[in-house]
């Protein structure tokens, strides 16, 4: 119901003010007050490896110590540049998000640590100045249970930044830019030879418990925010089971320091406390996945690509086309399965400048699977041809003005190499996984968003997240009339124009 209520199509966009209200932009900086703060070292220095070998699983493990835990924070969270256009300044940051709005918080649960502190710490990262905000200090004998050297990264919400901007459809933004946050973080633990594993068996309520986020008097009551996912980092792999009590019973009933206020007025949408309740769950589940990383060219240095991603807002049209091996390799970038559950997302393709590729719309396969039922449900007259390993071509043609068309007459859609639809299997998954599962889909769609991102920038190009999308124009194109599959996201890749008019400065200068 939340998603049919908040498609966009050619009668009516979902729910929103419909202007912005510049005055009221929730402040994108969440802070602790009261809370001791730890200032972590600045990373720009530290060496990283090539981009491309952080998929050949042979990066040696760095050990946990201070400035590892702040170059894995500084390269997936943290500031990556600060812009100005002469009147206003903003910053941007590793993972990319949905106007810039930045919903997603991450914290951190550290055992005692040279420089941190010499107990457990549950901390907030608080990208503005790189630092750590102390929530709560533990004694806990959890660590004896897992790798030496492990930790934990929690991602959570504050739905109303993106509310602000797109009402009612704000949620699915959130639910995407979370997954964007979730693959940045993956990335730069791989910079580092860390392993990471997306946790299932805790609850919402869990996690709320160990992040402070039930604690509602600490909370401006307009700005709930949500708990999202849990990821523990580790040196080696690890399948053993955790015990998440060891941490919570150990927890002072409240924590000391109080959030910030981050908005003056609130607009009110109560489909959107409907989908954060709805969702609320209790348990991820999860599959284990094996991955074959794909051969990659050398590239430049992984923190190189990191910092410099950026999204293009206009695509140069004269000068689009790309090759058909780089086409492939930022396809073939996604195969990985970013959540630890099967695949659900494939990717629609509108083919409009590859090099010995015919343009028109193509279908690329992160799982075969469900290939036969694809085959069933969209259009008869797909051609359904195979042209290389999970790639077909359903029909030939110009689909230029169709994708710009339908991601909300945007140029970008049409003026670069290619642009797509994440489709994911939509109505099964969430009968047999529950409502949950609707942010899971969500994060995976993210997830390739923000692989997507990195990977063209490590080939020189551009890319664009496109959350503006017309849902069931481009359903019927298809010919999907049910809710087994559904677009969650769009994409486009091509070759940025840079707009001079607006500088470029390094973050954290007045600390350099
Ligand atoms: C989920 C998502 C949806 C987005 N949708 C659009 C869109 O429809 N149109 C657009 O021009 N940019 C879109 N963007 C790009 C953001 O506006 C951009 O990421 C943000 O301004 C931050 O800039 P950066 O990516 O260069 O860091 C989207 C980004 C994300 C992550």
């Amino acid at each position: 119901m939340y998603h049919e209520e908040t498609k966009h199509s050619h009668k009516r966009y979902a729910k929103s003010l419909g202007y912005m209200d510049w005055a009221n932009q929730a402040n994108p900086f969440r802070s602790y007050q009261g809370a001791a703060k730890k200032i972590l070292p600045l990373a720009f220095s530290y060496p990283t490896p090539p981009y491309h070998l952080l998929f050949r699983d042979k990066i040696p493990t760095a050990p946990l110590l201070i400035n590892s835990v702040s170059q894995f924070l500084q390269f997936s969270m943290g500031i990556s540049a600060i812009k100005s256009n002469g009147v206003d300044t903003w910053a941007l940051r590793c993972n990319a998000s949905s106007g810039n709005l930045h919903p997603s918080e991450a914290y951190l649960i550290l055992p005692p640590l040279e420089g941190i502190g010499n107990k457990t710490n549950i901390s907030h990262y608080a990208p503005k100045d790189h630092s750590l905000e102390i929530l709560a200090s533990i004694d806990t004998d959890i660590w004896n249970t897992l790798p030496e050297n492990s930790f934990f990264i929690a991602l959570s919400s504050i739905v109303y930044r993106e509310v602000w901007k797109y009402g009612e459809r704000a949620f699915r933004y959130t639910q995407l830019d979370a997954g964007h946050a979730q693959r940045a973080i993956q990335i730069s633990a791989k910079a580092l030879g860390w392993k990471y594993k997306l946790l299932s068996n805790i609850s919402d309520k869990e996690i709320s418990k160990l992040l402070g986020l039930e604690q509602k008097i600490r909370f401006n009551e307009n700005e709930n925010e949500i708990p999202e996912m849990l990821l523990l980092i580790t040196p080696e792999f690890f399948n053993g089971d955790i015990d998440y009590s060891k941490i919570i019973n150990a927890l002072p009933f409240t924590f000391d320091s109080v959030a910030n206020s981050l908005a003056h007025n609130y607009q009110k949408w109560p489909l959107i406390s409907k989908i954060e309740d709805a969702t609320y769950a209790s348990n991820t589940v999860l599959e284990e996945l094996n991955y074959d990383a794909h051969t990659r060219d050398a590239t430049m240095e992984s923190k190189k690509v990191i910092l410099t991603r950026r999204s293009a807002q206009m695509m140069n049209k004269h000068n689009s086309e790309i090759s058909y091996e780089q086409f492939l390799v930022l396809l073939n970038s996604t195969d990985e399965s970013f959540n630890g559950f099967v695949n659900a997302v494939n990717l629609v393709l509108f083919v409009h400048n590859v090099k010995n590729l015919r343009a028109g719309l193509y279908i690329y396969l992160r799982n075969e699977d469900y290939k036969n039922t694809l085959m069933l449900q969209m259009n008869t007259s797909f051609l359904w041809k195979k042209i290389d390993e999970n790639l077909y071509v359903l029909a030939y043609g110009d689909y230029k003005i169709i994708s710009k068309n339908i991601s909300c007459n945007q140029d970008i859609a049409s003026e670069g190499a290619f642009s797509m639809g994440m489709l994911s299997v939509f109505a099964k998954q969430l009968i047999e996984h529950g409502e949950h599962r609707y942010k899971e889909l969500y994060w995976e769609c993210g997830a390739i968003g923000q692989q997507l991102y990195l990977e063209a920038t490590s080939l020189g190009l551009s890319a664009t997240g496109i959350g503006c999308y017309l849902d069931d124009v481009f359903h019927e194109l298809l010919g999907l009339h049910t809710n087994t599959f559904q677009s969650l996201y769009h994409f486009t890749i091509g070759r940025g124009l840079t707009d001079k008019r607006i500088l470029t400065q390094q973050p954290y200068e007045e600390r350099v």
